[in-house]
This record gives C-alpha cells, structure tokens and sequence, in this order.
C-alpha cells in the first residue's frame, strides 16, 4: 500500500509547529519554533503575545517543515491540526492556517484533540527502531489496553486506551497540573521559568529525603487515580517562608518535592496498571522529559513503559502528524467549519 503522509500543524500553546509524519511512524521534517524566550520576563504564557506570535511565524514553518521532507504539496494525504484543548487565541492562529492551506491544495483536513497528540508521541520511530514494533506487545502480540499518563503543564490524566482513537478517563488531577505544579514551585524557589527542566537541574544536588513533602490523595479510594498537587506546593510555600531566604536550601527542597510528584504519578500508574490488566504504559507530555520520573516508572512497574525521547515530550508537531494518521485512516475528517474548543476533553 502507497504511503501516507499527514502535515501536522500545532499552535495550542508557546510553540509554533509544523511536521511532516509518514504513516503515523516516520518523522520527515519536525520544525519547532518556541517563544519561551519571549514568555521568560512574564514567568509564564502570556495569551495576547502568544498568539501574535504565531501569526507571524505559523507560515514559514509549515514551508519549512514541508522544504526539510523534500515532500511537495502534491505528495500529502491529508493536513492534521490541533483544535484544542489550549489558549484559545493561540488555537485560532493554526486551525486557520490549516483551514486555508487544505482548502487552496484541495486536501482533507483532520482535526486533533492536543492530548491525543501527545499519546501518539509514543508511536513515533524512534533511531533505529523497528517500524512494526507499537509501544507495547504482551506475549499474546496484543497491543491494548494500554495505560497513558497524559503529565503536561495544562494536565495530569490516566487514561485507558482500549484501540486507536478509544479513551477511557480514569482520573485527572482535581487542581494543579503536574507540569505547573514544576512552575509554580520554581517560582517560589527562585528558579526561572519553565520550572520543570530548572528544578531537574537544582534537584540533581539535592537530597530527595531532606523534606517529607506530602502525597496527595495517596491513600484516597474515593480518589483511586486522581491527583492533586496544590497542597504539595502549599506545604513548599510554608518551608520557604519559615527558612532565611538567604540560605534556602534549594537542591534539597528541589529534590524532595520531585521525589513527591514523581512518587503519587507512578504508584497510581502502577495501580492502574495492574487492575486493567494492560499489556505496557505510555507517558507523554511535557513533564515526562523528567529524568527522575523516567526512572521511577521504569523501576516500579511490572509493564513495559515507554516515554518518548526528550524533543517529542514537549509541544511539537510530529505527534499531531502521528495521531491524524490514524484519524485519516479511519475516514475522519473534520468540516470546513472547525471551530477551536479551549477546554476540550479526551476520553
Ligand atoms: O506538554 P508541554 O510542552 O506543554 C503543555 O501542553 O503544557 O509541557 C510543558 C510543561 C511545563 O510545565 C514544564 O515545566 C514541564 O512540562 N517540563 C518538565 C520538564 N521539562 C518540561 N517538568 C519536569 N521535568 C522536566 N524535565
Ligand atoms: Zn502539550
């Protein structure tokens, strides 16, 4: 069978990104223009300055994510784009582009759930690899069910994925999400933004058993797999204020609350793990660049686990490619008048 090859478009958040993904698996060209230089001052995502952004860059990527895989307009199947969830505004700058683009070249548009985009980071060759093998096989060669941790600045969810394109939402965190539970604690430390590469750092000095920081909703049933985070950050607030400012301990407070976050994000995957009985487990998003959080997994489950490599855990293009792959091969298409949907769910 002829390959299939999607251009993806990704716009929901800081970074302006284009792909070109044959068949679901191969990354032709994965070009990521980030502003985070530009948010830095503002110590977060600045909605207005986001938007404004991509608007000036979304054109230049896509011609060079399609110039980088050689691919011309002619030899792509489909334009795969994200609707949302993410900043509205933000949304906007590439649903438009990939409205425009498909409807001049005459091609079928897709449109992705951002979250799906990043479960199908997972998919994506990595150097190397065999293109058959899917993330997970048990004995059987079954490929599902397979458990997703969804950790990102904007979320923090365990889903079961029953097929392609079939969710089940376990839990969710009921307040902070992992990856800005990472930002706010770097604020509080005096780490700069994005906080969860900077604590990475300070916590590689640090002693992850200086501060018994809590784990929240550990030991809730009615809470199986939901997390919270905010009481961690609140219990880091208070130490901070009770230390001079001068000598803060910061590798260890650093440490310690990694240590926390990492602990209550696999001992709940573990335990969803074993009660559906899944063949692996995929973590995705920004937060599982996490170094600590890679290895814990790794040690912790029975299941194989798979992260994907480090340039495909944080906002990119190649994932949407991957996931419309999927949703194209199974007749989806999204209408003329795709609008964007900020709070978009999956599952
Ligand atoms: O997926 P992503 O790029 O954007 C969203 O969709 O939110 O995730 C960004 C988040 C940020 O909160 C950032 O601090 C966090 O991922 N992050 C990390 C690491 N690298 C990025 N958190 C912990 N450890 C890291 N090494
Ligand atoms: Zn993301």
């Amino acid at each position: 069978m002829a390959m299939t090859y999607i251009l993806g478009i990704e716009t929901s958040c800081d970074e302006t990104a284009a792909a070109v993904v044959a068949d679901g698996r191969r990354i032709l060209s994965n070009v990521v223009a980030s502003q985070v230089e530009l948010h830095r001052p503002y110590g977060g995502v600045y909605p207005e300055v986001a938007s404004r952004q991509h608007v000036l860059t979304i054109i230049p990527v896509i011609r060079q994510a399609l110039q980088k895989a050689g691919v011309g307009w002619e030899a792509l199947d489909a334009v795969a784009v994200t609707y949302g969830p993410g900043l509205a505004g933000s949304l906007l700058v590439g649903v438009n582009a990939a409205k425009g683009l498909a409807w001049a070249r005459r091609l079928p548009l897709v449109g992705i759930n951002h979250l799906e985009g990043h479960v199908y980071s997972n998919w994506l060759e990595v150097d190397g690899e065999d293109a058959a093998s899917l993330p997970a096989l048990d004995a059987a060669g079954r490929a599902f069910p397979l458990l997703l941790l969804v950790v990102s600045g904007g979320h923090t969810e365990l889903l079961l994925m029953r097929g392609h394109g079939r969710y089940e939402r376990l839990g969710a965190t009921l307040d902070d999400a992992a990856g800005e539970a990472f930002d706010k604690v770097a604020r509080l430390l005096g780490l700069p933004y994005p906080g969860g590469p900077a604590i990475q750092a300070a916590a590689a000095s640090g002693n992850p058993a200086a501060f018994d920081f809590p784990r929240g909703l550990m030991q809730s049933p009615e809470h199986g797999y939901d997390f919270s985070f905010s009481g961690l950050k609140t219990a880091v607030l208070r130490v901070v204020r009770e230390l001079d400012k001068a000598a803060l301990p910061v590798g260890d407070l650093a440490a310690s609350f990694q240590e926390a976050v990492v602990d209550v994000l696999v001992e709940k995957t573990r335990r969803a793990a074993e009660a559906f009985a899944v063949v692996g487990v995929c973590v995705c998003g920004g937060v599982a660049a996490n170094a600590r959080l890679r290895e814990v997994m790794r040690q912790r489950l029975a299941v194989p686990v798979r992260v994907p490599p480090l340039f495909l855990c944080t906002d990119n293009a190649a994932m949407v490619a991957a996931a419309g792959h999927y949703r194209f091969r199974a007749g989806e298409r999204a209408s003329w008048d795709l609008d964007v949907v900020a709070n978009l769910r999956l599952g």
